[in-house]
């Protein structure tokens, strides 16, 4: 058997403790750090206290117990739990004001949504922009976010297993920010926050519920920038969620 010199031990274990930190040779319980050092006789262990340090090894659903936006971004941006990771730049949590009334749900990240890291700042997230003025939010008072996280190649449609994954991160978001009123932008939303079936023109313009939040549906920006005949309807729409949002906080 082959025996490794004392400095080829030590070495190895500084470069364990560098790739996977302090946690690896801490002992819980006297909170105490072993560190490696070389000394004449052997590998000597010697103990200094330590301060709490994160725990690497998170579960795959640690972040369930998130009590902060922050918290829960920082355990689910590495997801790879489907497909879409394999393409993503940017994992795009959401924007906006943590404790917002109102939150904005979108489809999904465009190219420029991924690029940037942030919800809705292509083109038609400057058409959300101006929708939102002209109900009197800033784009900064409300939260935006998207019912997945990870751009779908060519911008398709997130198929209904992406969607299943990814929901419950936005439900949790959800639960931290506590919106008053919901918009949902598009059929992808609607479906996947309210789990509906029907069609968009069945859908918009009417009052959900969610966990006991006003959930209005209508048209996807990019859906109005394509199809301009549709500013009327959207216009009355999100007239109606503004009156509503004023009698809520009346
Ligand atoms: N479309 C969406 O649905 N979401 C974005 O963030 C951008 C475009």
């Amino acid at each position: 058997m082959k025996h490794l010199s004392k400095k080829k031990i030590i070495e190895a274990l500084k470069d364990q403790q560098s790739i996977f930190g302090d946690f690896l040779f801490e002992e819980k319980l006297n909170k105490s750090k072993i560190i490696y050092e070389e000394t004449p006789e052997i590998v000597e262990v010697v103990r200094e206290p330590i301060e709490e340090t994160p725990n690497l090894f998170q579960s795959e659903d640690d972040w369930h117990n998130a009590n902060t936006l922050e918290e829960l971004n920082n355990l689910i941006i590495d997801c790879t739990k489907c497909v879409l990771h394999k393409n993503r730049t940017n994992f795009v949590f959401g924007s906006g004001k943590p404790d917002a009334k109102v939150m904005v749900i979108g489809e999904g990240p465009g190219a420029e949504e991924d690029k940037q890291g942030l919800p809705f700042v292509g083109r038609a997230g400057q058409l959300l922009t101006d929708i939102l003025k002209a109900i009197k939010f800033e784009r900064e008072e409300v939260y935006i976010a998207n019912i997945v996280k990870c751009r779908p190649p060519e911008n398709r449609t997130p198929l209904p297993e992406e969607m299943d994954t990814c929901i419950p991160y936005l439900k949790k978001q959800i639960s931290i920010i506590n919106p008053k009123m919901i918009l949902c932008l598009g059929l992808t939303a609607a479906k996947g926050l309210l789990r509906k079936k029907e069609s968009l023109t069945a859908l918009r313009g009417k009052f959900f519920d969610y966990e006991g939040i006003k959930v209005m549906v209508t048209f996807h920006p990019a859906a109005l920038l394509r199809n301009p005949n549709w500013k009327k309807d959207c216009w009355e729409d999100v007239k109606k969620f503004r009156k509503m949002y004023d009698e809520i906080e009346m």
